[in-house]
């Protein structure tokens, strides 16, 4: 059999690839986060800031260098750009820095909260994206983390996919529509095979809690992987959730996806925040005529059975379908519309559950 693969192997390949005066291309130090797993690997690779328009170029030269090692199916090379420290007007005092609360334990937002559905494809991403916009257009600051490390959406829906730039070593967040944004997206190609599988994924995902310099967030909502498995479980451990909102579509079969939702949630001990109905209704766009395709008002029964909070119901929409596909969320690019007002409703009644919520643990206060 071939000689193993370890993480040596793979760092010294990187080490050792040359420029054509011979150079080394890749530091030592910029290479981290090596994983392997079955003969597929990832690793993430730091290059300075004057590099990053050539990013592509150098994250192919790092995967096709791991890809001639024997034994290895795929690489997946995560590339950062570092940029350099800001030079500051002010004197320089060692003590100077005040402003970043350097310990204690870092928390990214004074309240995450995670978008989850039982099922996949019922419209979660899209309402993570709208209602962070809907909070935000309440007046919170708000963040949106893309947790779907197998089918990262964020660039998608903000019609935006650039590097993100690092500084101080943490990944910083790329801004869209007024929103803090980060998704593993940013940092793999989008062909890249989905080699994220259990511990990588576990992993990739707590970089993401940990290494991103959210920068004074209300809320950070988490737009998680579907289903109700292993990552998701200890996502929702991790990440000190203020509660979870869950998504699903009038089906029944989704609703009872819904119910594993909840479920995971309860073993946990994260509150659940409510259920949104997505796709809930059809609206002519011709005649504006409704129609209730899936049987309309399961979710909302459902909620009450269950006794967690119903949030509202956002209907199956060619607008919010095009506006999400194409990059411009309904809720930033059409704020007057009356879909912005459903999103724009549920994040009230999502704020008032907060509150409801929060008001049994005194030590935090959502203002
Ligand atoms: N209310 C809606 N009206 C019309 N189209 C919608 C609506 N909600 C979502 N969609 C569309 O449905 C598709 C799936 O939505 P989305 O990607 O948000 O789902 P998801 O639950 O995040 O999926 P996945 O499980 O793959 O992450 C997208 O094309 C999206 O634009
Ligand atoms: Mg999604």
């Amino acid at each position: 059999m071939s000689a193993k693969l370890n993480e040596e192997k793979i760092q010294n390949a990187l080490e050792s690839v040359k420029n054509a005066a011979g150079e080394a291309v890749f530091a030592p130090e910029s290479i981290s986060g090596i994983v392997i797993k079955d003969g597929n690997v990832g690793f993430a690779i730091e290059i300075a800031e004057a590099d990053a328009p050539n990013a592509k170029e150098f994250q192919k030269l790092a995967e096709d260098t791991i890809l001639a090692l024997e034994g290895v199916f795929s690489a997946t090379a995560m590339l950062t750009a570092h940029r350099a420290p800001q030079q500051s007007a002010a004197p320089q005092s060692s003590q100077a820095s005040s402003k970043a609360p350097k310990d204690g334990p870092h928390k990214p937002a004074k309240h995450i909260i995670a978008v989850a559905s039982g099922k996949g494809g019922v419209g979660k991403s899209t309402t993570s994206i709208n209602l962070a916009l809907a909070l935000q257009a309440k007046g919170k600051k708000v963040g949106i983390l893309d947790a779907d490390i197998y089918g990262p959406s964020l660039p998608r829906l903000i019609g935006i996919n650039r590097k993100p730039q690092t500084s101080d070593k943490k990944l910083l967040p790329i801004e869209a529509w007024g929103l803090q944004t980060m998704s593993i997206g940013y940092l793999v190609a989008e062909d890249a095979p989905t080699i994220w599988r259990g511990p990588m994924v576990m992993s990739a995902l707590e970089q993401m809690l940990k290494d991103v310099a959210w920068d004074g967030l209300d809320v950070l909502i988490i737009d998680m992987p579907p289903g109700t498995g292993d990552a998701q479980l200890t996502l929702s451990q991790r990440a000190e959730l203020a509660g979870a909102v869950i998504v699903s579509t009038p089906q029944d079969l989704a609703l009872i996806d819904a119910r594993k939702g909840l479920n995971m949630f309860l073993k946990v001990n994260v509150p659940v925040l409510g259920l949104i109905e997505n796709m809930s209704h059809f609206i002519c766009p011709s005649c504006g005529e409704r129609s209730d395709i899936f049987g309309h008002g399961g979710a909302k029964r459902e909620a009450e059975t269950l006794g967690m909070p119903f949030l509202g119901e956002v209907p199956l929409q060619m607008a919010i379908r095009e506006t999400s596909d194409g990059g411009t969320p309904i809720v930033a690019s059409q704020p007057a519309s009356a879909q912005a007002q459903r999103y724009l409703e549920i994040a009230d009644n999502l704020i008032a559950s907060l509150e409801a919520t929060v008001t049994q643990s005194p030590d935090i206060i959502f203002e």
